[in-house]
């Protein structure tokens, strides 16, 4: 009896082990309670407070962080803080920058993506933030080439962007901080602004442009298939907050529309959690609250506590509640919405107070009487750097290779040229931004490593592409010459450089920030000449790096017979001179594909995807009437040949892949919330149907990482884009071997937004899926009808 029971309680443990191993892969957030016990517990608390209780936790009051509420100390409340994500802590010192979500989507890496985002989350929680602004979830989305935010959003491929959404929100949960998804929603460019910058290289007299996508509302088709599922996926992932966006949509601001908010948000997509504003994005007090908003931060109308500045007497939702026309129900819903996720997460009774100030990185400031602190907390992981490296390594796309890279042993004399590979100015930029401002210009000196405005996140450090390359020459015994300028001034010294060594690196970039769209899409500090001009001089051959945030059009200067190496370095984060120094060395083998397309001529994208002028009469609008065809989808769909391709990237290995076969399989889904989204027959939404399996097998001599990816085709008549990405997934191969990747189809992924049905609809017909290398070396090809 003894034995049995002994048994019984191995298999007991060795079961329980298991299964805790599984679930550690993509962890739960370490919810104290579930959703609906913390709503109880919630509503409990909201029905003890007062009224100048509640709106201390509905309004932005000055604190040490980048916004804060006030608190309910009677009932033990803090006040809640809130900083600026999604590339690491900004405005604060000892933590880490990672690469931005635009260079981490191009590892296509699920597993690196929850990585990242689960030590971001870490950071977060151990510098005492409740709430960490981000990620990035699909606004922008990346319609436009030109947008300056596209650095901060993972890819504009619908789905890449909502998949990876869902494992950024659920990896940075489980470290405890509550994720905001941002910017809901159709947020794709800044506003249009007339007047002169001022003194610190800021636009004037500004308005937001209002977006309209299908006509109206009702019928968002667009909107549906193109602009919510990277917040649906959010929502799914258990997303406690989300920012509304600074644009109007359809002539109202996004924080006060009522189908945004309550019906699509709220209703549709069964949002539990909380919705807030982007800093200065509440146009309204009573309108906002009825349609939705349930917070206003930084807090201008609502509290009219200035951006960063004192609280005033101002108390306009006090006002709009004592006059009935916000109902005193809908202020509680709003605290209760507010407190779910901090109850749920339990960071009422293990959080630590703010251990830093947004007002700089200093050890204490004075403000209004108060002061606040800086405790200079390291909030690094041991390895971060280590990690860090590894994720940019991984995030860079090596597009162009005729026999230049890895760098040949042999050779024994390179130069480095161009200021995007020298230090920065200062770590922090000139200002809290990471840019500098010059003579009302703003410009970045040095490497690029992370783009500006509130998506920027402050390294304690930057290995610079010198220092890395100078590092990895010394050890091969190489000479490592350099010349760090950009400007024609310099040009005779390039020159006299380049012409006596073996081989030219050139670093260029573009740096994108928040506030400001790109006028055109060339490189930054005339990039294009100094490529020319070292390709013009250079005694050997010459490899280009580009450190950018958005597409550049390289028709200039990528057929130019001395230039065989291109590779996009992207935004690397901290990391940046030892993953480039790596790749180039051979040390690592570049796995990353391109997460948007690399078009040709500027005019081979959608037209007037950004407002640039005021109208004569009324506001700036645009409507989205590429509907579903952006990025790769236009550019097929018009017959435009890309430069590179979506989902392009070359590596030092070679890869075959066979045998693409589509079978029934059914698997529940295991999201952590559950939408009520409408969809036409019996099965759950995002249940996975079929599954695609493709053989991939390293046909080279060396180790690598591949990309195979699933492309799907409706049947025809639905008016769909000609390919739709459907699956990916990164698998490492050593030289001969061969996995079997999968790639499940969830209802939903085989769906369309049926306008007149107003649900998801699988269409009838044949569909048709291609496996490949990247979105135009499609492989293999079988068809399938849907059977429901
Ligand atoms: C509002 O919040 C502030 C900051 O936490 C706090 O000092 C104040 O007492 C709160 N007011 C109420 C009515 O609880
Ligand atoms: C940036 O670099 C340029 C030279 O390339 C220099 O003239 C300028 O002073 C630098 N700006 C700052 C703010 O360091």
């Amino acid at each position: 009896m003894w034995l049995f029971d002994a048994i019984l309680w191995f298999i007991f443990w060795l079961l329980a082990l298991l299964g805790l191993r599984e679930r550690d892969h993509a962890r739960d957030p370490p919810h104290k309670y579930t959703w609906p016990e913390a709503r109880v517990r919630a509503a409990a608390l909201v029905s003890q407070m007062s009224v100048d209780e509640k709106l201390n936790l509905t309004s932005g009051h000055v604190g040490p962080c980048q916004a804060n509420t006030g608190g309910v100390p009677r009932l033990g409340i803090p006040s809640f803080c809130y900083n600026d994500g999604p590339a690491g802590v900004r405005h604060t010192d000892f933590t880490t920058q990672f690469p931005s979500q635009s260079a981490t989507a191009c590892s296509f890496d699920r597993g690196l993506v929850h990585e990242v985002s689960a030590r971001m989350g870490a950071e977060f929680a151990a510098k005492g933030v409740h709430v960490m602004l981000g990620p990035l979830a699909g606004g922008p989305l990346g319609r436009s080439p030109y947008c300056g935010r596209r650095w901060e959003a993972f890819s504009p491929d619908p789905y890449l962007s909502s998949t990876l959404s869902y494992v950024a929100v659920r990896a940075a949960q489980s470290a405890g901080t509550i994720a905001c998804a941002k910017h809901y929603m159709l947020y794709e460019q800044v506003p249009v602004c007339s007047g002169p910058p001022d003194d610190e290289g800021m636009p004037t007299d500004c308005t937001q442009v209002s977006v309209t996508a299908d006509g109206e509302v009702t019928d968002h088709k667009t909107v549906k298939e193109v602009y919510l599922p990277s917040f649906a996926e959010a929502v799914r992932a258990g997303v406690g907050a989300v920012m509304c966006s600074y644009n109007l949509i359809n002539g109202t601001p996004a924080c006060q529309s009522d189908n945004a908010l309550s019906r699509i948000l709220k209703t549709e997509l069964n949002f539990q959690g909380y919705v807030l504003s982007d800093f200065g994005a509440a146009h309204s007090t009573a309108e906002s609250a009825n349609a939705g908003m349930d917070q206003e931060l930084e807090g201008t109308v609502w509290c009219a506590s200035g951006a960063g500045g004192a609280d005033t007497d101002g108390d306009d939702l006090k006002n709009a509640v004592t006059a009935g026309k916000v109902s005193e129900d809908r202020l509680n819903d709003m605290v209760t919405r507010i407190l779910i996720p901090w109850i749920a997460f339990g960071q009422n009774d293990k959080w630590h107070e703010p251990s830093y100030t947004r007002w700089g990185l200093g050890d204490a400031v004075e403000i209004d009487d108060r002061s606040f602190v800086n405790q200079h907390l390291d909030v690094r992981k041991k390895d971060h750097a280590e990690f860090v490296r590894k994720a940019a390594e991984q995030s860079h796309v090596l597009l162009k290779n005729e026999g230049v890279l890895p760098l040949d042993p042999a050779i024994r004399r390179i130069g480095v040229f161009g200021s995007d590979a020298d230090y920065p100015t200062t770590i922090s930029g000139c200002g809290p931004d990471l840019f500098c401002t010059e003579g009302g210009r703003r410009h970045w000196n040095g490497t690029v490593t992370v783009g500006g405005g509130s998506g920027a996140a402050y390294a304690a450090y930057i290995v610079p592409p010198i220092e890395a390359i100078s590092r990895r020459g010394r050890e091969a015994g190489m000479r490592v010459d350099h010349v760090l300028r950009d400007d024609a001034a310099f040009f005779p010294g390039i020159a006299a450089v380049a012409g006596t060594v073996q081989m030219c690196v050139v670093f260029v970039s573009v740096f994108l920030m928040e506030g400001a769209d790109r006028a055109d899409l060339r490189l930054d500090n005339d990039g294009e000449a100094l490529i020319k001009h070292v390709a013009g001089t250079c005694a050997g051959d010459v490899v280009v790096v580009l450190h950018a945030g958005g597409p550049v059009v390289m028709e200039d200067w990528i057929e130019l017979e001395r230039v065989k190496g291109v590779v996009w370095a992207g935004y690397p984060g901290q990391e940046s001179g030892n993953a480039i120094a790596n790749i180039l060395f051979g040390d690592v083998n570049p796995s990353a594909k391109l997460a948007f397309t690399l078009g040709r001529r500027e005019a081979d994208w959608p037209p007037n995807s950004i407002v640039r002028k005021l109208p004569m009469i009324g506001k700036p609008r645009t409507a989205f009437d590429e509907r579903l065809a952006i990025d790769y989808k236009w550019f097929e769909a018009h017959g435009h040949t890309p430069r590179f391709e979506f989902g392009f990237g070359l590596s030092y290995t070679t890869f075959e892949m066979s045998d693409l076969r589509v079978r029934a399989e059914h698997r529940k889904d295991e999201a952590i919330s559950h939408t009520a989204e409408a969809h036409v027959g019996p099965l759950q939404l995002y249940d996975t149907l079929y599954v695609a399996r493709v053989d991939v097998r390293n046909t080279g001599d060396r180790d690598g990482g591949e990309v195979p990816q699933l492309y799907m085709a409706y049947p025809p008549g639905q008016r769909q884009p000609p390919r739709n990405l459907r699956g990916y997934d990164k698998v490492w191969l050593t030289p001969g071997q061969r996995v079997t990747v999968e790639f499940p189809l969830r209802k939903k992924d085989l769906a369309v937004w049926d306008v007149v049905q107003q649900a998801w609809r699988v269409p009838e017909g044949e569909f048709t899926f291609y496996a490949g290398h990247s979105s135009r070396d499609l492989v293999l090809e079988t068809t399938l009808v849907v059977e429901l």
